[in-house]
């Protein structure tokens, strides 16, 4: 009798950039804005999976730096569903075991917001998953802050340039404490980062789907992750 195969253990960290929800909403004649609430739900379903996977990162794309440019209407939209998200994911923390941590400048955000993620980023229960939020978050932004905050060492008798390295340098980012992803997946078909990651991603395995974020089911996740083991990791080896 044949044995089941015993499925490889998943990435530890996995990001996401959640794309596709205007398309999905378009799709189906309804506003943008019931596309981003829809994208909500597959987040919180995904979440929950990568939990009962043992995936012990997750990073997700929810708003980007230069998202901004959306009319008022969409981004209003998209603050208030964070909003009440962040509200539900407090009340939740224990039951769901996640951590959050979030990636990006939140002073452009309204205090309410900024308030709720302070709170869930504080709340230091035990956890089973990190969610690492990325909210008004640019890759180029991200590195640029860390250049500046080490510029800033420098002049403060703290570092100087030649200590620089690598490792230094990554502790400055958001990222900082967190291992770079092995596997991004970007569904709703576009091949880019759209300024994702782009420190982390250096040796990151890409897995692009053509499935609109909302529609993207625990399957979806299974698939990408079958194909990240298919891939031959080389690092610049042989
Ligand atoms: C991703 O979905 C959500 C955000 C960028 C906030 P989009 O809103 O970009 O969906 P499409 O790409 O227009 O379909
Ligand atoms: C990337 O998607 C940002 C998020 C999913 C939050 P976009 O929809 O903003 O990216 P582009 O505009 O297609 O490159
Ligand atoms: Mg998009």
């Amino acid at each position: 009798m044949a044995l089941p195969m015993e499925k490889p253990a998943p990435p530890q960290h996995i990001a996401i950039i959640m794309d596709g929800n205007g398309r999905w909403a378009k799709k189906r004649g309804l506003p943008r804005t019931a596309g981003h609430a829809a994208g909500a739900e597959s987040f919180r379903t995904i979440a929950n999976y990568c939990r009962t996977l043992g995936v012990k990162y997750l990073t997700v794309y929810a708003f980007s730096t230069e998202n901004w440019k959306r009319s008022q209407e969409e981004v209003a939209g998209i603050m208030k569903l964070l909003r009440s998200y962040l509200e539900e994911a407090l009340r939740d923390m224990e039951k769901n075991r996640v951590r959050f941590r979030f990636f990006g400048d939140l002073t452009r955000l309204s205090p309410e917001l900024q308030k709720l993620c302070s709170d869930a980023q504080n709340r230091s229960e035990e956890y089973d998953v990190q969610v690492n939020f990325c909210l008004n978050y640019g890759g180029r932004d991200e590195i640029v802050r860390a250049a500046r905050a080490f510029a800033q060492d420098c002049r403060d008798g703290r570092h100087s340039p030649e200590d620089l390295s690598e490792a230094l340098f990554s502790g400055y980012l958001y990222s900082a404490d967190v291992p770079d992803p092995e596997l991004i997946i970007r569904p709703s078909g576009e091949l880019r980062t759209s300024n994702f990651l782009l420190w982390q991603s250096a040796y990151s395995e890409f897995v692009f789907m053509n499935v609109l974020w909302p529609d993207f089911t625990p399957e979806d996740l299974d698939r990408a992750i079958e194909e990240y083991h298919r891939r031959n990791r080389r690092f610049g080896g042989t």
